[in-house]
Order: C-alpha cells, then sequence, then structure tokens
C-alpha cells in the first residue's frame, strides 16, 4: 500500500482571483457563517425543559448577547435575517449569542400533552437564570422581539445586576385590557390561530400585500407541526401581566434600552376614533378607543398640541387606515370625509407604536432610545436588518462595546453630527425623537446616556 505522505500546499496565487478586497471578505464571512453551527443545548428548569443555541465563543469581560423571539416563531425564524446580516458580522465576533427557545418552539419539539401547564410569561424569564447558570455567564445584552422583549425586560426586572443591556422589539409591557381582551375574543370568532399570530406579527397592510415573505412566514405557521405548542406560548402572551413600569420608580429597568418599533407595526387592537373638527378647531371626538388610548396619544403627541386636524394633518399625504376593534377594514390616504366647516377623519394609531412610546416614557430617559423604524413593517430585525445592526453597533458603542473604528462611515457620520446637536442642546431631560428619514436629513442624538428617539 503506498505509503501517505503529509503534503503542504502553499497558495501563492489569491484565493479568488480578480476578486476585490470586498468580495473576499463577504466570501470569508459567508464560510464562517456556514461553519459557526451553533450548539444546541436544553437545560431543566422548575417549569420545565428548555432549548437554546449558543453560536461563537464566550469573550472575556463581555456580556452574552442573549434573544428570545415572538410568539409563532422559534430563534431561527425571528433572527436570523439580523444575525446573518452582513454588517452585523462585525458585532458578533466580538460576542457569544444565546439565542433561547420557548419552550415546545424548538425545531422537532414534539407536541405536549393535552392539559399542559405551559410556563407564564413570567415564569419563563425565571427559565433564564438555569441557563446561564449552566453555561456560566454573568451577564447578558438581551435582544428580544415581542413576547421575547417581555421575557427580558421581566428577566431584566428581576435580575437587573445581570443585564447590561436590552433591545427591545415591539414590547408591549401591558396586560390585555377589557377592550383588547374583547377585540381578541372577536377576532377569535372569525380567524384561525395562525391568522392571529400573523396579525400580531404583521400589519394588515402587509398581510394583504402578502409579499414573498409574508407567504414565507404564513406557510412557516400554518404547516407548524407544533402549532398547538405555539398556541400555548400565544395563551401565555396574552394572559401576561403588566411590567408596572414606572419612571424613577421601584419598577425600572436599570440598563441601556432600546425601543425599536416598525412604522407600520401591526394594529392588533388599534384603535379608531372618529374626530370632528370645526373651523376652529375640534368640537366632538366619537368613536372606539381603548383604555388609556387618551393617555397614550397624550404621551405620544404631548398636551396641548393640535395632532390631528387641519393643521398638522395634510389630506391625501397622511397615510392613514380604517379599523374598529382589531380588525382593519382598509387603509388610504388621510382627507375629510365630509367637508365644509367640519370636517371628519378617521384616525388610527397603531397601538403597538403607542404602546413603545407608553414604555418609553416609563423608562429612565437618560438610559432609552427609541428607534421608530420606516419602511419596516411589523418585523424590522427581517425586513430592516441593515437599519436595525447600525442602531445596534451604535446602542453597543454608547455602552462602550464597539470602538468607533467598527463602525461604518454613516455611523460615525452621525456620531459626529450628534455631539454637536448634544452640546447645542445642553442637558436634555426627556425623550426625543430622531429623525433619519431620507426626507428631513436629521439625525439621530446620543448615545445611551442621552435618550434618543430615532425614526428612521
Ligand atoms: C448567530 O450567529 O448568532 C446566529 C446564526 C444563525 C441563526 C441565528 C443566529
Amino acid at each position: 500500500m503506498a505509503e501517505l505522505r503529509e503534503v503542504q500546499i502553499t497558495e501563492e496565487k489569491p484565493l479568488l482571483p480578480g476578486h476585490t478586497p470586498e468580495v473576499a471578505k463577504e466570501a470569508e464571512l459567508a464560510a464562517r457563517i456556514l461553519l459557526d453551527q451553533g450548539q444546541t443545548h436544553s437545560v431543566e428548569t422548575p417549569y420545565g425543559s428548555v432549548t437554546f443555541t449558543v453560536y461563537g465563543t464566550p469573550k472575556p469581560k463581555r456580556p452574552a448577547i442573549l434573544t428570545y423571539h415572538d410568539v409563532g416563531l422559534n430563534y431561527k425564524s425571528c433572527f436570523q435575517p439580523l444575525f446573518q446580516f452582513g454588517d452585523m458580522q462585525e458585532i458578533i465576533q466580538n460576542f457569544v449569542r444565546v439565542h433561547v427557545d420557548a419552550p415546545g418552539m424548538e425545531e422537532g419539539a414534539p407536541v405536549f400533552p393535552l392539559g399542559y401547564q405551559y410556563p407564564s410569561l413570567d415564569q419563563l424569564a425565571d427559565m433564564i437564570p438555569c441557563i446561564l447558570q449552566y453555561l456560566n455567564f454573568s451577564a447578558v445584552i438581551g435582544v428580544g422581539a415581542g413576547a421575547g422583549a417581555y421575557v427580558l425586560s421581566r428577566y431584566a426586572l428581576t435580575h437587573p445586576d445581570t443585564v447590561e443591556g436590552l433591545v427591545l422589539i415591539n414590547i408591549d409591557p401591558n396586560a390585555k385590557g377589557w377592550m383588547d381582551w374583547a377585540a381578541h375574543k372577536l377576532t377569535g370568532l372569525t380567524s384561525s390561530i395562525p391568522e392571529m399570530i400573523l396579525g400580531h406579527l404583521f400589519s394588515q397592510e402587509e398581510l394583504s400585500g402578502n409579499s414573498e415573505l409574508i407567504q414565507k412566514y404564513r406557510n412557516i405557521i400554518t404547516h407548524a407541526p407544533n402549532l398547538e405548542n405555539i398556541e400555548l406560548y400565544w395563551n401565555s402572551y396574552n394572559n401576561r401581566r403588566d411590567l408596572n413600569l414606572e419612571r424613577g420608580g421601584a419598577v425600572t429597568l436599570k440598563c441601556p434600552v432600546m425601543l425599536v418599533v416598525g412604522d407600520q407595526a401591526p394594529h392588533e387592537d388599534a384603535v379608531v376614533s372618529r374626530e370632528f373638527w370645526g373651523g376652529r378647531g375640534r368640537v366632538g371626538v366619537l368613536g372606539w378607543w381603548s383604555e388609556g388610548y387618551l393617555a397614550k396619544r397624550q404621551a405620544l403627541f404631548g398636551t396641548g398640541r393640535a395632532t390631528v386636524g387641519p393643521k398638522r394633518l395634510i389630506p391625501g399625504k397622511n397615510k392613514m387606515g380604517m379599523g374598529l376593534m382589531g380588525k382593519e377594514l382598509g387603509s388610504g390616504s388621510l382627507g375629510p370625509l365630509e367637508g365644509r366647516g367640519r370636517r371628519e377623519y378617521n384616525v388610527i394609531h397603531s397601538a403597538s407604536c403607542l404602546h413603545q412610546v407608553e414604555c418609553n416614557s416609563k423608562l429612565d430617559p437618560t438610559q432609552t432610545s427609541f428607534l421608530k423604524m420606516a419602511d419596516s413593517g411589523g418585523q424590522p430585525q427581517l425586513t430592516q436588518p441593515g437599519k436595525l445592526t447600525e442602531a445596534f453597533k451604535y446602542f453597543l458603542q454608547g455602552m462602550g462595546y464597539m470602538a468607533s473604528s467598527c463602525m461604518t462611515r454613516l455611523s460615525r457620520s452621525r456620531t459626529a453630527s450628534l455631539t454637536s446637536a448634544a452640546s447645542i442642546d445642553g442637558n436634555r431631560s426627556r425623550s426625543r425623537t430622531l429623525s433619519q428619514s431620507s426626507e428631513s436629513g436629521t439625525l439621530p442624538s446620543g448615545p445611551p446616556g442621552h435618550t434618543m428617539e430615532v425614526s428612521c
């Protein structure tokens, strides 16, 4: 038999002849992503077993990034597009990632037996210490979406010393009010569980547009082999209790928080109000609004400002939708429904957006950034991973983790502009909106420590 000899191969030519360094870098990234398959583990907790997948290696003195997904999804369907996004690699090569699957949501999960007591969202949060203990990790930066954002917030409230930062996408910190329940029950009469969950994840506009993304997620959820388990997580979400956040009070998030909401976040329990405007201002309000609606609107728009009416809404320009108790009936451009003297508008506010705004108003303004993302639909981490990555980098940089050399040119130029913006403004004590829209060209404000609100 021929003897095996060790042969040394020296590559003298570039591996990708004719390709630019950028292309070679992309190829290297793609190879790294392919190689890092993640390690899946399960641990027993007082509330049952929980599965999580770890990517990368722990970095000394760095927290792990820990993700928690929304209802109807698992860690992959919720976060893969974000974590595998090209620019995200700059971030994740510096952090180990722990992606938690809510019980019964992991790939291949068996269906729970009938009568299985699924953990409440609070209990899901109480499972996290078992994961960290198993991995011997002492601190995390949480990234959560929807129900997962709630779970991570609850965990941060009970274990503040272990959470260095939170990215909360589409969080609703409130328990369902009776109006929300009524709407939920009504929707349940005519809609299947997958449809209700799709309505929680995406806006009606997105769902009726039926893009490839929607088709993909509709298919995933409708044909999920663990649909019964998904329904249990959905029920736990709907039965969540209030986080009871209070600014400056005992119950508040102590770490830097980035609140993220899509501009077309679902109107699952959106409200419609019919507002009548006379020549001299509002003369009446009629219609449905959910509990706390006026307080929420006040939080969103402030007091004493005409927010809906001839002065601020431009007929034919402002986009609006019309809906009633959780059912969106249509959408179109704003225009007076009745002319002459008395103008009537149907106004819909995305409840999801209001929840974030309300959440923002309850958090420490010096620690909170609020990011409202344009053209992102209900799931910004799926539709706008680039924007979210950039905001995340900026957030981490504010926490002292990303050197500015790691930031994109765009981020760096924004940071520079921010510094001057902050100095003009002096000591800001309240949140503000950073309009980063292409039309306005306004720039975002400072890092955590100066609350920022971004519309991008
Ligand atoms: C990660 O690298 O963290 C990751 C990879 C695949 C899916 C989700 C996350």
